[in-house]
């Protein structure tokens, strides 16, 4: 009697395991790997830092809203402290011509491996995530 039991629950299991399995493929292209939860991006009035959030969204985001592939996210404000305190030419540079790892390769590609953005661009989103860097962190 008790087997005749546990075989009906594990069939009743395998049922509900389909939609959920599906559901979970379906929603893999949208949701990000990592289950941490997604800051809302701030919104500046001041008009370089708007312009710099549609740059930041089309491409920085990418790998900065999370950290994907060792990226700083832009809700981690300690491991930026060091990068800000290289102040903003600098972080330009490196944003401009991207930054390579000890064996050569570019961790982060020139202009985020967007190379459509113009200097002016890059230079916007960066501004754009410095600010939401420290506008981000004074909400915690
Ligand atoms: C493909 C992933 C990726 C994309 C897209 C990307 N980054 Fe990065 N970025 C990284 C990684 C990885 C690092 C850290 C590299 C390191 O220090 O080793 C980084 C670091 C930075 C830094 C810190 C540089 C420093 O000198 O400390 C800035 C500023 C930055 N990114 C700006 C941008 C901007 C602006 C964009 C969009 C135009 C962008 N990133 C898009 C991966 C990315």
């Amino acid at each position: 009697m008790v087997r005749k039991t546990n075989k009906l629950e594990l069939k009743i299991s395998q049922i509900w395991f389909i939609p959920i399995c599906l559901s979970l493929l379906a929603g893999c292209g949208e949701q990000p790997a990592q289950d941490r939860a997604v800051p809302e991006m701030p919104r500046f009035a001041e008009e370089q830092l708007a312009k710099g959030r549609g740059i930041w969204m089309g491409t920085c985001r990418n790998c900065h809203l999370l950290g994907i592939s060792g990226a700083p996210a832009v809700t981690d404000s300690s491991a930026w402290a060091t990068r800000i305190e290289k102040g903003k030419p600098a972080l330009y540079r490196s944003a401009l011509n991207g930054i390579k790892g000890d064996d050569d390769k570019y961790r982060m590609p020139p202009r985020g491996g967007n190379d459509r953005l113009k200097d002016e661009e890059v230079r916007q989103a960066v501004d754009y995530m410095i600010a939401s860097v420290e506008s981000l962190s004074d909400s915690n």
